[in-house]
């Protein structure tokens, strides 16, 4: 049996952007949500409404303002940066809506970066790296540079660097945003398999209705809170 019935938890969480000046922001206003180990999640709602500000607080790289988020039944308050960094390697794979992709590394060594960390055999790093890539249609450009490849290509680089520690949990801002339909078809059916296989959860923002009606689930967002769950 699960330890835990639900990998992530969030209990009224809000996030205030620059608390007590003019520019304040409240970009989340009491976010309550429970997802199971295993779950294949869209988000979707307006430009503005919270998604990005979401996946940040649940991938430990922001703090909410208040309320908490549990990871398998932990709350992430009760890691050190250490641990927390450590946790976020290990388990979570990030793709974010603008890439970060390191600039003056090719394609291969970006994605061989967080098995590195994880001090992997350079070996079977590389072996995973080239994996991976081949499967994201990439085997023709794993010493290009960011620069040298198209949007499309640069995003499934970013798809691979994350993919490639098998993370039980894939945060995904806009995986497919740069894609055309096919190969967004490509990416859907790459992360259905590997949810299958692996039991993967993955949290899957989005304003494409196809990759939302390629998900278990759809959580719409809007101003700051969830108004619809097709749980
Ligand atoms: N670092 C920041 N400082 C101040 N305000 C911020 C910051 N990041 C986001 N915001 C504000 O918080 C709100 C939510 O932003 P967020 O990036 O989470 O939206 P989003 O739903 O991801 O939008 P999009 O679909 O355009 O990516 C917006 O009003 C935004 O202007
Ligand atoms: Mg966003």
């Amino acid at each position: 049996m699960e330890k835990n019935e639900y990998i992530l938890e969030l209990k009224d969480v809000h996030k205030i952007y620059g608390r007590g000046t003019p520019n304040e922001v409240h970009a989340l206003r009491g976010i309550n949500l429970n997802i199971r180990k295993g779950e294949m999640v869209a988000m979707m709602g307006p430009s503005g409404c919270g998604k990005t500000t979401m996946l940040h607080i649940i991938g430990g790289l922001s703090k909410p303002t208040s309320g908490t988020i549990l990871v398998n039944g932990i709350n992430l308050d009760d890691f050190s940066g250490t641990k927390l960094a450590d946790f976020r390697n290990r388990e979570l794979g990030f793709i974010f809506q603008l890439f970060n992709l390191f600039p003056f590394l090719t394609a291969l060594q970006n994605v061989l970066v967080p098995l590195l960390i994880q001090q992997l055999d350079e070996g079977e790093a590389r072996t995973r790296a080239n994996i991976i890539l081949r499967e994201l249609g990439l085997g023709g450009r794993m010493d290009h540079r960011p620069g040298e490849l198209s949007g499309g290509q640069e995003q499934r680089v970013a798809i691979a660097r994350a993919l490639v520690t098998q993370p039980s949990i894939l945060l995904g801002d806009e995986p497919t945003g740069d894609l055309d339909t096919l190969t967004s078809s490509d990416i859907m059916d790459l992360f259905r398999r590997l949810n299958q296989e692996n039991k993967q959860t993955m949290l899957l923002v989005t304003h494409n209705k196809f990759v939302g009606n390629e998900c278990d689930r759809i959580i719409r967002m809007n101003d700051g809170i969830v108004v619809d769950d097709d749980l």
